[in-house]
């Protein structure tokens, strides 16, 4: 896979795909996980003379109609607050034949929401076309790595119209999680939790050949999760509400996850272990949490929406905590564990 650090970016225009699908809530966006990991990216092309960066992504599911509810006006705001030094432009989206008409002393521009048009999500040539063309774009480059699983005009049709290059978030989720399915260290050990079983079962099935141990708890150990398999721990004793609704894993679980996770030379973690929201329940998660997060000796994954949001909240106050990857793709984590295709991926340079 090619990356941006090997083309020449200088005085060149660079449209980047970014993952801006972000939580907002009253205009403010209410997780900067992902604006955050496109820093990097973003510093790199300002440190290497790129004439632009035109930033691109796609917020929730307007279904190709323009709704302020999903503009990404909030996120513009969110980056000039992570970038104070830079004036940020923010666009929307050009129509065919259209110019994008950004100030000479614009580095940083970004678009509004692609999915305002069908065209986006339809994988149309001509709607990223007119973007690219709207834009003055020399060059490609993708990392928006939570996007790479859906075929669509800025993920996939792309590729027709101009070279595609990795960003450097997308390099590090892919060589992260390449160092769990290609030899990985071991003991490889793979936590799961949260609620629906149908969503984490593949994720069972292909790491009972890949990992050492599985370890299981959530309300899906809760709800009575069986195997016959010796790789696989189900959480055994809970803690419970007045109800008797087992609400999270309890003491004796949670030290067989410990032991585990002190020998373990990878982990993945994706699933909250009990009900999380509530601090109450929060008591397995917020340490497993700490353990994964105070290792020094092994590669750490945590991936999924709900752990890496609780991980996050962790960090803010247990400043100790480091994880080799906290991954920003939900789905698109997944998928690449589970070894599927990703449209996104296979339109980069080889
Ligand atoms: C995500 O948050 O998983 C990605 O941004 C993809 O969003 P989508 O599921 O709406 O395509």
């Amino acid at each position: 896979m090619k990356t941006i650090e090997s083309i020449n970016v200088k005085d060149k225009t660079v449209l980047v795909r970014v993952d801006y699908n972000v939580p907002v809530k009253k205009n403010k966006v209410l997780s900067d996980l992902r604006v955050r990991a496109s820093l990097p990216t973003i510093n790199y092309l300002l440190e290497n003379g790129a004439k632009r960066i035109v930033l691109i992504s796609h917020l929730g599911r307007p279904e190709g109609k323009i709704n302020p509810e999903f503009t990404l006006s909030p996120v513009a705001d969110c980056l000039r607050a992570l970038l104070p030094d830079q004036t940020i432009g923010f666009y929307p989206t050009p129509e065919p034949g259209e110019t994008v008409k950004i100030p000479d002393n614009i580095k940083i521009a970004l678009l509004d929401n692609l999915r305002f048009n069908p065209g986006e999500e339809s994988n149309d040539k001509q709607f990223i076309k007119s973007i690219i063309d709207g834009v003055g774009a020399d060059v490609y480059v993708q990392d928006g790595f939570a996007v790479v699983h859906r075929a669509h005009a800025s993920t996939d049709a792309v590729k027709e119209f101009l070279p595609v290059y990795a960003g450097l978030l997308l390099e590090k989720e892919i060589k992260n999680l390449d160092s769990v399915l290609n030899n990985p260290a071991r003991p490889l050990v793979l936590i799961i939790g949260g609620s629906k079983v149908e969503d984490k079962e593949p994720l069972i099935k292909k790491f009972t050949s890949l990992a050492d141990h599985i370890l299981v708890g959530g309300k899906i150990a809760a709800d009575g999760y069986k195997s016959n398999n010796k790789k696989i721990y189900v959480a055994t004793d809970f803690d419970e509400d007045s109800t008797g609704a087992k609400l999270d894993i309890g003491p004796i679980s949670t030290a067989e996850f410990a032991n585990h996770i002190a020998d373990a030379k990878t982990i993945v973690w994706n699933g909250l272990l009990g009900k999380a929201e509530d601090p109450a329940y929060a008591t397995s998660s917020n340490i497993v949490a700490d353990l994964i997060g105070e290792k020094s000796d092994a590669t750490t994954i945590i991936c999924g929406g709900d752990t890496t949001g609780f991980v996050e909240e962790l960090m803010t106050k247990h400043k100790n905590l480091k994880y080799s990857l906290i991954s920003t793709g939900g789905g698109a984590s997944l998928e690449y564990l589970l070894g599927n295709h990703l449209p996104g991926l296979s339109a980069i340079k080889k």
